[in-house]
């Protein structure tokens, strides 16, 4: 997988996408992260980016011709014959799901266009961008933190990331249920014990006490998303109790 992004803070992408996983997986060249800086194709002799928006109005616009230059730099260096994804970053998106996670992962080259101020001009937009993309229902700053997100999530689907290719299935939000509760040593904390199941040797008494824990726990935390679970009769009342 290969991340392109298009920001005026590459040095923000470049340190958050270095520790831990997705810092071993770039050296494994399983993800690689280009970062172009938007202000080095600024015209302007003060390397501006931005300006009033027309009609007035708070804040300012970020420039079409600085965002399109460095759109062009990117898609030749890249030279893809493939029709590019260029996902930009805003609370008007589509809101991101594991789904479209998911489907991301599939891609081979994906850019990220993060946007600062009051956004980006329209007609720039019209013109690169192919997917509309909001974290959630509130408002940051900037693109960057919402890109690296994305990457993140996508990043863990992409074979050989994660060193155990079961835990990204069996997590949460896999048949739209939310992970069982994990317990590791010791045996005993503050009191409680771990459940005696886990202790018992007896996988198939595990997977079905699991299994249930999933459906209380997504019943009692994410009733909305029991829709599009695929429950038995005895899990649809186990999650009615
Ligand atoms: N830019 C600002 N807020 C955002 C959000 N919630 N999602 C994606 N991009 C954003």
């Amino acid at each position: 997988m290969n991340y392109h992004v298009l920001t005026l803070f590459p040095e923000m992408i470049e340190q958050g996408l270095n520790t831990s996983i997705l810092g071993r997986a770039r050296e494994k060249n399983l993800i690689t992260l280009q970062t172009t800086n938007i202000r080095d194709f600024s015209t302007n002799k003060h390397l501006k980016v931005d300006d009033y928006p027309y009609g007035g109005g708070a804040g300012m616009v970020m420039q079409a011709e600085p965002v399109y230059k460095a759109y062009e730099h990117v898609k030749e260096q890249m030279g893809s014959e493939k029709p590019l994804r260029v996902i930009y970053l805003t609370p008007q998106g589509k809101v991101f799901t594991q789904e479209l996670a998911e489907e991301f992962a599939k891609e081979e080259n994906l850019v990220f266009l993060c946007g600062h101020y009051e956004g980006i001009d329209e007609r720039v937009l019209d013109r690169i961008v192919t997917d509309h993309v909001s974290i959630g229902d509130y408002v940051l700053t900037g693109g960057e933190l919402p890109s690296m997100v994305m990457m993140d999530a996508i990043s863990r689907l992409v074979p050989g990331v994660l060193n155990n290719d079961v835990s990204a299935e069996i997590e949460s939000f896999h048949d739209n249920l939310l992970e069982y509760p994990q317990y590791t040593r010791p045996e005993e904390f503050m009191g409680e014990k771990v459940p005696e199941v886990l202790l018992s040797g007896h996988h198939g008494n595990i997977d079905k006490w699991r299994r249930e824990q999933s459906v209380i726990r997504t019943a009692q935390r994410r009733p909305d998303l029991l829709k599009g679970a695929n429950l038995t009769d005895k899990e649809k009342r186990i999650a009615r109790e």
